[in-house]
């Protein structure tokens, strides 16, 4: 899709549908007579057609109360106008951005509204149609969006685009179905997508796994036909910052093992890589933006399935900081993988330590499913949340109840991987996660189970994997590289 900027002057711009957006509070929008308060609601699309000819389009675009106006409220409408013009397969818009900008009276710059808009527009354009025969129409070829002449956006556009193509390429290892995305087509995709970018891939896999006491993972994937790996990424433009590691859950398909999963379409099994995605999503905006950072992704994957190999509950796996775990029911098998990798980011001396993972289905009971759960260092839990509050990825901090740490009580092993009672599954999945990090680093859990995937289409997400975390991930290893920068000059 081609892109430009700028004022309209009229007849140079051939463009065969206008987009206008507007908000509860606008009285008058553009000499377009006849809005109905309807039309002006958040999420409403109301296309008033041309006669042909020289006569355009008009799509009216509704964003809700005015006062509540911010990027995500743009990056949602513009989703939902980029699925509203592909249907009718109109190809060239222009949108008319500077008027928008200028009645929200100072809520979004100029440049904050191109960048939302676009970016809602590319994440609400994708569409996961790789099995499909009729494909989704070509979409849009020529965008203009009409704003300030002098608004230079091309790097801008530029970064927009890299978050767009990092999201997306998590979201797409997220749709895909387990036969074809399982752990050892997973590492063929990673090495295929960072061979031409600044990251050094190392995968450890049979003996490197048993020689490092990789228990976890080697329990998890016994029942299945793939080799569990660990993916190691490194990125390392200033090793002068202090270590990220940034850790995800990588089950590419979650059967439950032998404690297998029943319902009517466990579809949604495939999503249980959510966590891996997000960092491996990052990784990737990270590495083409070529900025400044201190970074290790690691992803534990494996497959969780049932088979005559397969480990059985009340199996014990001991873990190489010491401790041993009763698998008192072998769905709760994240916990079991991505010990191994916090225990790895530790020997690789990391000194803040995020890890990501669809974990708990509790987590959704207690936050609903459109913001994550956050544990850990709270400051870097606030900082978390802050960014996901501006960029659309959200996060809720949750606590770490000391109090609950009897419910990892096993009658034989150190610890159960299954708590006796459900209520606050999310929490004691986070305490066991935490006997897994070193006192030097400073960590933080994040649960998306709930947020890894839309279960509709609206705003700009289509329904299937949501590609939460990369946006988040990203920025905040941003952040974390500023934030140094800033102590270090003081
Ligand atoms: N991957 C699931 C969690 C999950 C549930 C993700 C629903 C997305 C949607 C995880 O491995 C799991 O099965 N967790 C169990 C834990 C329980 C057995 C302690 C759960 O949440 O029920
Ligand atoms: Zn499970
Ligand atoms: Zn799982």
């Amino acid at each position: 899709m081609k892109i430009t900027t700028g004022k309209i002057h009229g007849t140079e711009i051939q463009a065969d549908t206008d987009i206008y957006l507007c908000t509860e509070g606008d009285a008058q929008v553009e000499g377009l007579s006849n809005l109905r308060p309807s039309m002006k609601r958040r999420g409403a699309v109301t296309w008033f057609y041309g006669r042909g000819e020289d006569d355009r389009h008009a799509l009216v675009v509704g964003l809700g109360p005015g006062d509540k106006i911010d990027g995500e409220r743009l990056r949602e409408a513009a989703g939902n106008a980029a699925r509203a013009v592909r249907k009718e397969g109109f190809t060239a818009v222009t949108v008319m951005l500077e008027p928008f900008v200028l009645r929200q009276a100072g809520r979004l710059t100029e440049r904050q509204a191109v960048a939302a808009w676009v970016e809602g527009w590319k994440l609400g354009a994708y569409s996961f149609d790789k099995y499909r025969t009729g494909k989704a129409g070509p979409g849009v070829k020529a965008m203009h969006l009409a704003c300030g002449e002098s608004t230079e956006v091309e790097t801008l556009l530029n970064e927009v685009d890299r978050r767009v193509e990092g999201t997306c390429f998590a979201r797409e290892l997220c749709n895909e179905p387990p036969n074809v995305l399982h752990p050892e087509s997973l590492v063929e995709r990673v090495e295929e997508r960072f061979a031409p970018l600044p990251v050094e891939v190392r995968i450890y896999r049979d003996e490197e796994l048993a020689e490092r006491q990789m228990n976890g993972l080697l329990a998890v994937a016994q029942g299945s036909r793939y080799r569990p790996a660990l993916i190691e990424l490194t990125y390392r433009t200033d090793p002068s910052l202090p270590l990220i590691a940034l850790v995800g859950k990588g089950i590419t398909y979650d059967m439950g093992g032998m404690n297998v999963k029943t319902g009517r379409d466990l579809s949604d099994a495939r999503f249980d890589m959510g966590g891996a995605c997000a960092v491996l999503g990052a990784m990737d905006i990270i590495a083409n933006s070529g900025m400044k950072a201190n970074l290790v992704a690691l992803i534990a994957t494996a497959d969780n399935m049932p088979d005559s190999n397969a480990f059985v509950p009340s199996t014990t796996v001991s873990y190489p900081n010491g401790l041993t775990v009763q698998v008192g029911n072998t769905d709760a098998e994240g916990r079991l993988v991505l010990a191994d990798a916090l225990l790895h980011a530790g020997r690789l001396g990391a000194d803040e330590i995020v890890d990501i993972a669809t974990l708990t289905g509790n987590v959704g009971e207690a936050l609903g499913l459109k913001i994550a759960g956050g544990w850990g260092d709270r400051p870097l839990v606030d900082a978390l949340s802050a960014l996901g509050e501006t960029g659309g990825d959200r996060i809720w901090p949750m606590p770490l109840m000391d109090d609950y740490e009897e419910l990892l009580h096993s009658d034989y092993a150190d610890m159960n991987n299954i708590p006796p009672v459900s209520y606050g599954g999310a929490i004691v999945a986070a305490l066991f996660l935490r006997r897994f990090v070193g006192e030097s680093a400073r960590w933080v859990h994040i649960d998306m189970a709930n947020t890894v995937q839309s279960k509709g289409t609206g705003g700009y997400y289509p329904a299937g994997a949501s590609g939460y975390g990369a946006r988040l991930l990203a920025d905040f290893a941003a952040e974390r590289a500023r934030e140094h920068l800033r102590e270090k000059q003081k």
